[in-house]
């Protein structure tokens, strides 16, 4: 396999057909890559999960990237990501807080949603419905299609984890366009990606490791554990 783009936390190779095969790496990091690690087992568990909530939302008619699981990550289909990435957010934490000054645990309901202009260079700066289409990186219509299929897969994954005890707080979804022109949910889904509190507040996500407050592949594999205690209930 020809390996395509290699990111912070993952691998992308051309398989040939049509199908890229997304590796996830033990790497973690945070603040635009000032902080790092390679914990033993964090490519693992990460794609484990992402892999559950990808089967998850797919069988609940979200249009994804994903086909089938493979050997340490998963076989998805080829797609053109669009630069704009989509935060959903439940709960005000992160950097809502620092920005607007909004309390921290302030509900959203509806959610919230904030479009980041994907760009290392600049941080990924937060950006409105203006400068994308001004700069053409997502049309109107497509930013509704998007804004729907994130909002459709947060309640869906909200629903999830409350099953399982846990609270998803905000959430960063990304859209990638396949050779036939669907536009399909694409990425991973994951702690590293998104925010998640125990009954008690407690962060099991990748804020422990921005914050350095625990051990991250154990973090990620009791959320692994819970998710799938709750799907076995069903
Ligand atoms: P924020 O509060 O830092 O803006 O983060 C909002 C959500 O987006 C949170 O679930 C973490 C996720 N996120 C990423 O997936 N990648 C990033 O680079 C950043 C900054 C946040
Ligand atoms: N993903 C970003 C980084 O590499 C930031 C973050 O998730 O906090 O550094």
């Amino acid at each position: 396999m020809r390996l395509l783009y290699e990111g912070k936390s993952k691998r992308i190779y051309d398989v040939g057909d049509g199908r890229v095969f997304v590796e996830f790496k033990d790497d973690i990091t945070a603040f635009n890559a000032e902080k790092k690690a390679s914990p033993e087992g964090k490519g693992r568990i990460t794609y484990e999960i992402s892999r559950l909530l990808f089967e998850y939302l797919k069988s609940r008619g979200i249009p994804t990237h994903y086909l089938e699981p493979g050997e340490g990550g998963f076989y998805a289909k080829r797609v053109r990501i669009l630069p704009v990435e989509l935060v959903v957010r439940n709960v005000a934490t992160g950097s809502i807080v620092k920005r607007l000054g909004v309390e921290k645990g302030r509900e959203f309901s509806p959610p919230l949603v904030e479009y980041f202009y994907k760009d290392d260079a600049l941080g990924d700066p937060l950006v409105c419905e203006g400068h994308i289409t001004y700069f053409g990186w997502a049309s109107r219509e497509e930013l509704e299609r998007m804004r729907d299929i994130a909002l459709r897969s947060t309640e869906l994954l909200k629903e999830l984890f409350s099953r399982a005890g846990l609270r998803l707080v905000d959430i960063k979804y990304e859209f990638g366009y396949d050779d036939e022109g669907n536009l399909l949910l694409a990425d991973e889904i994951s702690p590293d990606t998104c925010r998640i509190w125990d009954s008690e507040g407690r962060s099991l996500d990748k804020d422990v490791f921005r914050k350095g407050t625990g051990d991250v592949v154990k973090t990620y594999e009791e959320v692994l554990r819970r998710l799938r205690e709750a799907l076995s209930r069903e």
